[in-house]
């Protein structure tokens, strides 16, 4: 068992809020070119085992599983995990998939074998232990295997705030969400991820600020500007230091050392 955010009473809101919007289309596309560009460092048909762990709607996982790796899905929801199967089932009926349902702390009783690949994506700013947790998911990866986090800036949330004149809600440093929104509950700060990460014994190989434009931008640039355009710039600028710690989420590539 976990206290960990269960997404049962959010999986509408996420679905709705999150991917069929043009915030959920940017997280996506700057998220499948990280990947795309990690893959490229293997030999065409090689197939990796990966673990999506809080796969929620499991877009990532088919991701993968459309290039013929082998994905092993776990959500504690049992609602996100019934629209990933249903995701699945229409999308890609023969893909090498296992769904479990499941906090990820517990998933040591439900697979064997380690994985090449464990995906993490915006699932620890809701755990209430996320230090205990990135080590119990990193024990399920293979020797020298990678791990790709994407957490929840809280920089992004300082930063918004001030550009706004939230003075006192900076000053104010509260910046988790209420336990009913889609704001996690625990955002986290880069160097602390940075930090815990390094301790853990992973070399870090990329990281990306993903929305480090987008969320920033006031509504009548937004009515203004083509999606296509503001993701032209989020891809312009998004992997250069000056903003990867500016984005909405961070997104980590990294390798396990031994
Ligand atoms: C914000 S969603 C992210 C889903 C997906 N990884 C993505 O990037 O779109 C967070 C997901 O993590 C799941 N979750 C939170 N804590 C968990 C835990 N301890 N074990 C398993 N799943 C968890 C929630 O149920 C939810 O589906």
């Amino acid at each position: 068992m976990s206290n960990d955010r269960n997404f049962d009473d959010l999986a509408h809101r996420f679905t709705d809020n999150i991917y069929g919007s043009p915030k959920g289309q940017i997280r996506l596309a700057i998220l499948k070119e990280d990947l795309d560009s990690f893959l490229s460092r293997f030999p065409e048909n090689t197939c990796l085992r990966v673990l999506d762990a809080g796969c929620g709607l499991g877009y990532m996982a088919l991701y993968l599983a459309e290039r013929g790796h082998e994905v092993v899905l776990c959500d504690h929801s049992a609602e996100m995990l019934q629209r990933a199967r249903q995701t699945f089932a229409e999308q890609a009926p023969g893909a090498n998939v296992t769904f479990i349902e499941s906090p990820v702390q517990s998933l040591p009783q439900h697979v064997d074998g380690k994985f090449d690949l464990v995906l993490f994506h915006a699932v620890l700013e809701w755990v209430t232990q996320p230090q205990q947790v990135l080590q119990q998911l990193l024990a399920l990866l293979q020797p020298n295997g990678y791990f790709s986090l994407l957490f929840y800036n809280r920089n992004s949330l300082v930063f918004r705030n001030l550009l706004r004149g939230n003075f006192r809600k900076v000053a104010s440093e509260q910046y988790a969400g209420d336990p009913n929104s889609l704001t996690p509950t625990n955002p986290l700060i880069p160097e602390d991820v940075y930090g815990w990460l390094e301790s853990m014994g992973l070399s870090i190989l990329s990281r990306t600020g993903v929305r480090m434009l987008y969320d920033y931008l006031p509504r009548d640039i937004l009515e203004q500007r083509s999606l296509e355009d503001i993701l032209e710039m989020e891809r312009r600028h998004c992997r250069q230091n000056a903003f990867i710690d500016l984005g909405r989420y961070v997104h980590i590539l990294s390798q396990l050392k031994v």
